[in-house]
């Protein structure tokens, strides 16, 4: 007899076609958000599940899950995931690094650029008549080239971004845990620096940390107070990194110029003061979203399932 698992949310449908082809599938095409509750009750008979980071797997979830061996979250991120709880139960956890980096790394530059040269609020200008004519001084923003590019996290989706900075002739700075090995830095051109310097020498400054209760509100008023007044933030990382109300602040009184921000804390929900601003690019969330990449993600989680309940070690277990 086939195991049991969920599908979370909705994937593409070569997704649950494959999964099929192991397991007896409880899929959620509707997309409706399960939550603790729902996740629960749809959990209480399955051996795995694919879960996004919408997803709250807490210690509750899991408890009530008692056939539960595995689950494999369609995300590189998983401060969704209760780790210690899944470990406590003895059930393995994944996650899909690698397969989302680049994409990633092109939403945080199409934010940088947004934000550096004002792209939204001057279509919002233009869409609404008030363009009378051109002018000399006009809709003026930051060179993106010759200008630092910091970055505070430095895994691979900070490379990724660091890398395409060779071709803005950026000089590239970055903060993290660990020192990348010198081949690493070499590769990108990045120098590391304490994280004051970072915040004070940006010009533009990429936030790439993993969410975590260490990490809540790292960049907040005393941070944005080290930064220029002509700096941009851009995060593409997770909201709870950034403390909104500091940020909102900031740009209001033009004590930074821009912000591209992706995500929020406490999303789909937003602080609305953002929607006030005229310095900043928002988006939805959609940092690896392109269509190949989140088959990547959704196929990469496929496998993390497939082999942990056959027995096997996933390629991404989180909790070793
Ligand atoms: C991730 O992979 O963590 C992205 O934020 C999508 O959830």
């Amino acid at each position: 007899m086939k195991q049991k698992i969920l599908v979370a949310r909705e994937v593409f449908p070569e997704v649950l076609e494959r999964l099929r082809q192991h397991f007896e599938v409880d899929d959620n095409q509707a997309d409706a958000i399960l939550g603790v509750e729902g996740l629960k009750v749809r959990l209480a008979d399955k051996a795995g599940a694919l879960t996004a980071a919408t997803d709250p797997v807490t210690a509750d979830v899991i408890a009530a899950a008692p056939a539960l061996k595995a689950i494999c979250n369609f995300a590189v991120g998983y401060n969704n995931i209760d780790l210690a709880a899944c470990s406590r139960a003895g059930v393995m956890a994944t996650n899909t690094p690698g397969v989302l980096d680049d994409t990633t790394a092109d939403l945080a530059w199409a934010l940088l650029m947004a934000t550096a040269r004002r792209l939204p609020a001057a279509e919002r200008w233009l869409r609404n008549g008030e363009w009378q004519g051109w002018q000399f001084i006009q809709w003026l923003g930051s060179d993106v080239h010759h200008a630092t590019l910091g970055i505070l996290g430095m895994g691979r989706i900070g490379q990724a971004v660091a890398r395409r900075a060779l071709g803005f002739d950026m000089k590239v700075i970055y903060h993290n845990r660990t020192r990348l090995p010198a081949d690493k830095e070499d590769a990108c051109r990045a120098r590391f620096v304490d994280r004051d310097t970072l915040l004070r020498e940006s010009d533009f400054l990429v936030l790439l940390l993993p969410y975590s209760p260490e990490s809540h509100h790292t960049i907040g008023a005393a941070e944005l107070a080290l930064m220029k007044p002509t700096a941009h933030l851009i995060n593409v990382a997770r909201g709870g990194i950034v403390d909104d109300e500091a940020l909102i602040s900031a740009l209001r009184q033009r004590r930074l110029a821009g912000a591209g921000i992706d995500v929020f804390e406490g999303e789909p929900k937003y602080n609305p003061g953002f929607l006030e601003l005229d310095n900043v690019a928002l988006t939805p969330h959609i940092g690896s979203s392109s269509r190949a990449t989140r088959m990547a993600m959704a196929m990469r989680a496929a496998d993390n399932l497939i082999a942990a309940l056959s027995g096997q070690r996933p390629p991404n277990l989180l909790n070793p």
